[in-house]
C-alpha cells in the first residue's frame, strides 16, 4: 500500500513529534476511533479518551458561519468575498469566523468551498464558494485559511475535486432496486491542474489542516477512493501534510478508500444516525489483525490528523465544546456513547457586525447607473419595492434550513444567504427596508418611505397605483435561492422578477434595482431606461440591508468587482449541468457522466473564446467616481535567466515545488482617482499563453489584482508580484509546470474586456 507519508515540512515538525508521542500511547482499538467519527454534540466527532486528556475533536459547518449554535454572527457568502476583489477583508473574515468557532469549541470548520468552483452557473453550491476562476477563488481559500489558522482553529478545504453539481452527486436507487452510482466528472489533466486543483494548491500552501473529500466520482472513482486525486495530487504532488476527510456519508469502502488516501470517515457510520455499521470502526482492528490493512498506514492518519491539532495548540486550554449547540444538532438527536465534556453558552459575536457590514458592502457590485441616479441624495419621496425587501416572514432559520423557494416557503423576505450545510443560524438579521427607513429618518427634511413587498402587486401594470404622491425614486429587491442539494432551474431572479421590474419601471421612471442571493442572474430588462441603477449585492449576511444602504446613499463608494461573467442570456452559457428524464429513470448504474469536455474554458474563458458579447463581463464593476491606469513596468525579480520548468528536484513544501511558489516578475502600474470622491481602484492583471500546435488555452486569465483606495486626486503605484506558478502552464507531457518560451502577454484593466496597459513577459 504505497500512499505518501506526512513528514512534518512546513514547519509542523514539532507538532508531528508530539503526535508521535500522542500515537505511541494508543491501543489499536483506540487507533481505529480516532479515524472513524461517532455521534456526538457537533456536526462531526471524534471521540475524547479520557486516559490521556484528549476531550475529542469537534467538527462544525461551515464556511460562512457556525451553523450549529446560537449567539453567532452569520458572515458574507464565499460570493461575496470573492466580489469584494479586497484579500486584507478576506482574511479578517477568515480571522473573525476562527475566533467564533473557537469560543464555541469547535475544533475545526469545515470550509472554505474551492469545489464546486463554478463550472456551472447553475451549480446549487456556487456561493459557498468564491469565483469560477481559480486565481480569485486562490486567493479567497489562502487568505481564508490563513484567518481561520490564526485563530487557532483547523480548516478543512472542501469539497475535493470535481463537486461541480448538485444532481446526482451521491448515488441513488432505481426502480428495480439498483444502485446508481454518484455522477463522475471527466476531467484532463491539464484542466484538473489549471483550473480545479489551483485554488486547492493555496490553500495546502496555506497549511490547511484538513481536506474533505467529495461525494461525486471523478473519472470513474469516487471522491474518497481515488488514488490519483487524493495520493498522487494532494499528497505527492501538493505535498499536503494534514488529513483527508470524508464528506458525510461519502466513504464506499474500508481498505479501498485508505489505500486510496482517506485518513477519516465523517460521520463514521454508514448512515448519517448511527456510529455503527461503518466501513471504519472495528473493522479497522479487524483489517490489521488479518494483515489487509499495514498498521503504518493507521499510524500515518492518525499523525495526519494530530500533528495540526497541535500546531494549532488545541491541546492546550481549548474551550469547550458550546452546550447550547447540542440540541441544534441537525442529525437525528445524538445518543452518543462517549462523553464530550460540554460548557456554557458563549456569545461569540464580539465586535463583529462592523467587518460583516463593512465587508457585506464591498462586495456590492454596481452594474448600471445612469443619469446620476446613485447615490441616493437625500430622497424625500422613496419606495421600497420587492418580495426581498421586508424581514424574514417564515423564522429565520426555516428560511435557509430547506428548499426554500423550491418548496414556495417563503415568498417574502429578504435572502441575505444560502440554504443548506453552508447556512447559518441568524441571531438577528437587517433587512433592507428596515435600514432605508432608519436612514430616510436620519435627515432633514425627514422623508417619506413608501412600500409594497408583494410581487403579484408588483407585476401588475397599475400595482404601485396605492403610492401617493409618487415617489422620486423607486428601489427593488429582487432575490435568488441557491442551495446544497439542488441545483438551480433559472438564473432569472424569482417570483416573476421580469413582469415586476418591468411593471414597475413603467410605473416608476427612475427605478433602482438590488439583486440579493445566488449569482449569476440574467437581466433581460438591463436596457430599459427606466431602469437607472442596478446593483448585484450577493449574499452580504446579517447586515445585509446596513451594507446595501449604505451604497445607495454613498456612505461607502461601490468597489465590488463581478466574479463571474453575466451573459446577455441564459442560453449563451453552457449549461454545464448533467441531468435528464433518462437519467433520472436510468437502469444503467453506469449512467451518469459529466464530461468537462469544455476543459478550462468556463466563465469569461468561454466567452472569450467565442468571442461573445455579454452583459456585464468577468472582473467589472462600477463606482462613484473614475481611474485612470497608466506606465506598465515589468521586471525581473530573480537573477539572472530563469529556467523554463522549476528543477525535478525541487523541494516539495505544502502547495508543490517551492520555486512555484518564488516571485519571478513584478509589474508595476500607476492608478488614479480622477474623479469627485475617494474610493477603492481593483486593477486587474490579465495574462495570455501563446497556444502551441493542438493546444487549447484560454484568451487570458486572471494573475493578480490589488484593491486600492484612492482619494480625490490621488495617484498610487501599484505592485503585481508574479510567482512561477502564475506565468507557467502545465504541461501534460513534461507533467510539470512550464512557462512558455516566446513569452507571455501581459494586460491590466479594469475587468476581463477592459484592459489599459500591455507588456511582455519572457524567462
Ligand atoms: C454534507 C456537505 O456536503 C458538507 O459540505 C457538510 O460539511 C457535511 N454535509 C456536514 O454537514
Amino acid at each position: 500500500m504505497h500512499v505518501a507519508d506526512t513528514n512534518g515540512t512546513g514547519g509542523w515538525d514539532a507538532a508531528l513529534k508530539k503526535a508521535d508521542a500522542f500515537l505511541a500511547e494508543l491501543s489499536l482499538e483506540e487507533k481505529a476511533y480516532m479515524i472513524t467519527g461517532t455521534t456526538g454534540p457537533c456536526a462531526g466527532n471524534i471521540a475524547p479518551i479520557p486516559r490521556l486528556n484528549f476531550t475529542g475533536l469537534c467538527l462544525q459547518d461551515g464556511p460562512l458561519a457556525i451553523r450549529q449554535a446560537v449567539y453567532a454572527s452569520v458572515f458574507p457568502a464565499g460570493l461575496s468575498t470573492a466580489a469584494s476583489w479586497d484579500r486584507d477583508l478576506m482574511y479578517q473574515r477568515g480571522l473573525f469566523m476562527g475566533e467564533e468557532f473557537r469560543g464555541k469549541g469547535a475544533h475545526v470548520i469545515l470550509g472554505p468551498v474551492a469545489g464546486p468552483l463554478g463550472r456551472s452557473p447553475y451549480g446549487g453550491r456556487n456561493w459557498e464558494g468564491f469565483s469560477p476562476d481559480p486565481y480569485l477563488t486562490g486567493v479567497g481559500m489562502e487568505q481564508t485559511v490563513t484567518g481561520m489558522q490564526a485563530a487557532g482553529v483547523q480548516a478543512c478545504s472542501k469539497h475535493y475535486i470535481g463537486n461541480e453539481q448538485e444532481t446526482q452527486r451521491n448515488p441513488s436507487v432505481s426502480v428495480e432496486n439498483k444502485t446508481i452510482e454518484a455522477v463522475s466528472s471527466n476531467v484532463d489533466d491539464q484542466t484538473m491542474h489549471e483550473l480545479y486543483l489551483w485554488p486547492f494548491a493555496n490553500a495546502v500552501h496555506a497549511g490547511t489542516a484538513s481536506i474533505m473529500c467529495s461525494y461525486n466520482r471523478i473519472n470513474g472513482s469516487y471522491g474518497c477512493q481515488n488514488s490519483k486525486t487524493l495520493n498522487g495530487l494532494l499528497k505527492e504532488e501538493l505535498g499536503f501534510q494534514g488529513y483527508v476527510m470524508s464528506d458525510w456519508s461519502a466513504t464506499h469502502s474500508g481498505v479501498p478508500a485508505i489505500a486510496a488516501g482517506l485518513d477519516m470517515n465523517m460521520p463514521g457510520g454508514i448512515a448519517f444516525t448511527s456510529p455503527s455499521p461503518s466501513y471504519f470502526g472495528d473493522n479497522i482492528t479487524t483489517a490489521v489483525n488479518n494483515g489487509s490493512l499495514p498498521i503504518a498506514r493507521v499510524d500515518d492518519m492518525i499523525r495526519r490528523i494530530m500533528t495540526p491539532y497541535y500546531h494549532l495548540s488545541q491541546d492546550s486550554s481549548y474551550p469547550p465544546i458550546d452546550s447550547s449547540g447540542v440540541p441544534l444538532n441537525f442529525f437525528p438527536k445524538p445518543s452518543w456513547v462517549h462523553e464530550f465534556p460540554l460548557g456554557p453558552t458563549t456569545d461569540v459575536r464580539a465586535a463583529h457586525a462592523s467587518l460583516i457590514r463593512t465587508l457585506g458592502a464591498a462586495g456590492i457590485v454596481l452594474l448600471k447607473n445612469t443619469n446620476g441616479t446613485l447615490p441616493l441624495k437625500q430622497p424625500t419621496n422613496l419606495a421600497v419595492l420587492g418580495n426581498a425587501a421586508a424581514d424574514f416572514t417564515a423564522g429565520e432559520y426555516t428560511l435557509s434550513l430547506t428548499a426554500g423557494i423550491a418548496a414556495g416557503n417563503y415568498e417574502t423576505g429578504t435572502l441575505p444567504v444560502g440554504g443548506g450545510s453552508g447556512t447559518g443560524r441568524f441571531s438577528y438579521v437587517v433587512p433592507p427596508l428596515d435600514a432605508i427607513k432608519a436612514r430616510v429618518a436620519s435627515y432633514a427634511p425627514r422623508g417619506l418611505v413608501q412600500y409594497i413587498t408583494n410581487n403579484t402587486i408588483l407585476s401588475s401594470p397599475t400595482g404601485l397605483g396605492t403610492l401617493a404622491p409618487p415617489p422620486e425614486i423607486c428601489v427593488l429587491f429582487l432575490k435568488s435561492w441557491a442551495a446544497e442539494s439542488e441545483d438551480r432551474v433559472s438564473l432569472l431572479a424569482e417570483w416573476n422578477s421580469t413582469a415586476v421590474v418591468e411593471a414597475v419601471a413603467a410605473q416608476c421612471p427612475n427605478t433602482v434595482v438590488v439583486l440579493t442571493g445566488a449569482a449569476p442572474n440574467v437581466l433581460p430588462w438591463a436596457g430599459n431606461p427606466n431602469v437607472t441603477a442596478v446593483l448585484a449585492a450577493h449574499m452580504p449576511g446579517q447586515e445585509i440591508g446596513n451594507s446595501i444602504a449604505d451604497v445607495l446613499f454613498g456612505d461607502v463608494n461601490p468597489s465590488g468587482r463581478l466574479p463571474y461573467t453575466i451573459a446577455l442570456k441564459e442560453d449563451d452559457y453552457a449549461r454545464n449541468i448533467v441531468n435528464s428524464t433518462e437519467l433520472l429513470e436510468t437502469e444503467d448504474a453506469d449512467a451518469w457522466q459529466a464530461d468537462f469536455t469544455e476543459g478550462e474554458l468556463i466563465d469569461y474563458r468561454e466567452f472569450d473564446k467565442e468571442g461573445k458579447k455579454v452583459a456585464f463581463e468577468f472582473g467589472l464593476g462600477l463606482s462613484y467616481t473614475t481611474f485612470a491606469l497608466s506606465d506598465l513596468e515589468i521586471s525581473k525579480v530573480a537573477e539572472g535567466v530563469v529556467a523554463l520548468t522549476p528543477s525535478a528536484a525541487g523541494p516539495v513544501i505544502p502547495g508543490g515545488n517551492a520555486e512555484l511558489w518564488m516571485t519571478l516578475f513584478s509589474v508595476e502600474v500607476e492608478v488614479a482617482n480622477t474623479g469627485k470622491v475617494a474610493g477603492a481602484a481593483v486593477p486587474q492583471l490579465y495574462l495570455s499563453f501563446p497556444a502551441e500546435a493542438g493546444e487549447v488555452r484560454p484568451v487570458r486569465v486572471l494573475r493578480g489584482f490589488e484593491k486600492v483606495q484612492l482619494g480625490v486626486g490621488e495617484t498610487k503605484k501599484v505592485a503585481f508580484q508574479l510567482m512561477r506558478r502564475d506565468v507557467s502552464y502545465w504541461s501534460v507531457v513534461e507533467q510539470t509546470w512550464r512557462i512558455p518560451g516566446e513569452g507571455v502577454q501581459v494586460a491590466v484593466g479594469w475587468s476581463s474586456r477592459d484592459l489599459v496597459c500591455n507588456g511582455t513577459i519572457t524567462a
